[in-house]
């Protein structure tokens, strides 16, 4: 059995900052309240017309990532891309991908897990790795929320959260079993599916019943969340999910060098922190620069966290995910 490491990390996120107080001019909202209940400031939301999209972001971080890996697109062996906002109903968008960075004809899955998909991809990566199935997998969370938002006072505790953008690392194998992914831990539970979800385009009702309902008071196109109740399951599930990792890796929570959690809410982030003792340096967010970006979250903040230095060889990683489905997990790195 190999072992399968990060050995290369990248992000891309659209120029157009959108502020709280942008969003003032669209809903009935206030900077204080999504500040004191987010602690978002601004997000990125992809302008209309710069044709950008989920597998263009997800070729813009994957480009950086396969530069600081060294290794050229080619010898790519996998690509999983996760994202609940694909370019099309089908095919996923990591075909796309493939056929952007010109791949011949690796496999390319889309992982749809919501906010916990770059979790499910990085567990599935190195199963893939460890098997010694694939030796190369490049991972790509990317997400275009803003073209889909309900940007009226109706839509408001879900739309000033979200943002876009996309990161993307390059897994390969290693036989030192120290080394990399030590440990993943998945779970979901789908009784909750509704709590956080949106139903519009489903296969329930094709098109020709879409087309002629036609009516602007139908919401189901909207991303809906019951936003406390999902609050309270998160930090649960966070909690459960990073405890199971340190078990399973012997880790006490003082030796994390990096907790990665989704940003989610910096309210969950702070929780978390807090129940596992740990310092500021402990624990890396942007959230406030970037809103939720859902299955991107993660490989942007990973992505920052090594660009200032804070993860280096050496460094326990740990990732944690909670979100629509439920679903939820946590990944342990041995930088
Ligand atoms: O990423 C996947 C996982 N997602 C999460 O984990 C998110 C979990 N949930 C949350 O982060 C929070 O529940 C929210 C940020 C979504 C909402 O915060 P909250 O503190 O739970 O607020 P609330 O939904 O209970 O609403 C409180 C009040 C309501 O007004 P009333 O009924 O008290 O008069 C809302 O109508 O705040 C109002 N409200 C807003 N006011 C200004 C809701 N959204 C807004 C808004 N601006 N954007």
């Amino acid at each position: 059995m190999f072992n399968s490491k990060i050995i290369g990390v990248g992000k891309y996120l659209p120029k157009n900052v959108v502020s709280n107080a942008d969003l003032e001019k669209t809903m009935d909202t206030s900077n204080e309240w999504i500040v004191e209940r987010t602690g978002i400031q601004e997000r990125r939301h992809i302008k209309k017309g710069d044709n950008d999209g989920v597998a263009t972001m997800g070729v813009k971080a994957s480009k950086i990532a396969l530069e600081r890996a060294n290794i050229n697109a080619q010898d790519i062996d996998l690509i999983l891309l996760a994202t609940l906002s694909p370019d099309y109903y089908f095919p996923g968008s990591g075909v796309l991908v493939q056929d952007a960075l010109e791949i011949p004809d690796c496999p390319a899955m889309d992982i749809r897990m919501q906010c916990s998909g770059f979790v499910y991809a990085l567990a599935t990566a190195d199963q893939f790795i460890k098997t010694g199935m694939y030796k190369n997998v490049l991972v790509i969370g990317s997400e275009y929320h803003s073209g889909g938002l309900d940007m009226t006072s109706r839509g408001r505790n879900v739309s000033v959260i979200f943002g876009d953008g996309a990161g993307a690392v390059v897994m390969t194998r290693t036989e030192n079993n120290k080394e990399g992914i030590l440990s993943s831990h998945l779970h979901s539970e789908g009784k909750h599916a509704k709590e956080l979800s949106l139903i519009g385009p489903n296969t329930g009702r094709w098109v020709p019943e879409i087309i002629t309902e036609n009516d602007p008071e139908d919401i189901s196109y909207y991303p809906y969340m019951n936003g406390q109740f999902v609050f309270k399951n998160a930090i649960v599930r966070f909690t459960e999910v990073i405890n199971e990792g340190l078990k399973k890796t012997g880790w006490s929570a003082n030796e994390i060098g990096m907790l990665i959690p989704h940003q989610a809410n910096l309210r969950i982030a702070q929780f978390v922190q807090k129940k596992f003792g740990l310092s500021d340096d402990q624990v890396y967010n942007n959230i406030q620069r970037y809103g939720n970006t859902t299955a991107a979250s993660i490989p942007i903040a990973l992505t920052e966290a090594w660009e200032e230095g804070k993860i280096v060889p050496g460094t326990k990683v740990v990732l944690a995910a909670f979100g629509s489905g439920f679903t939820w997990g946590s990944v342990m790195i041995q930088w």
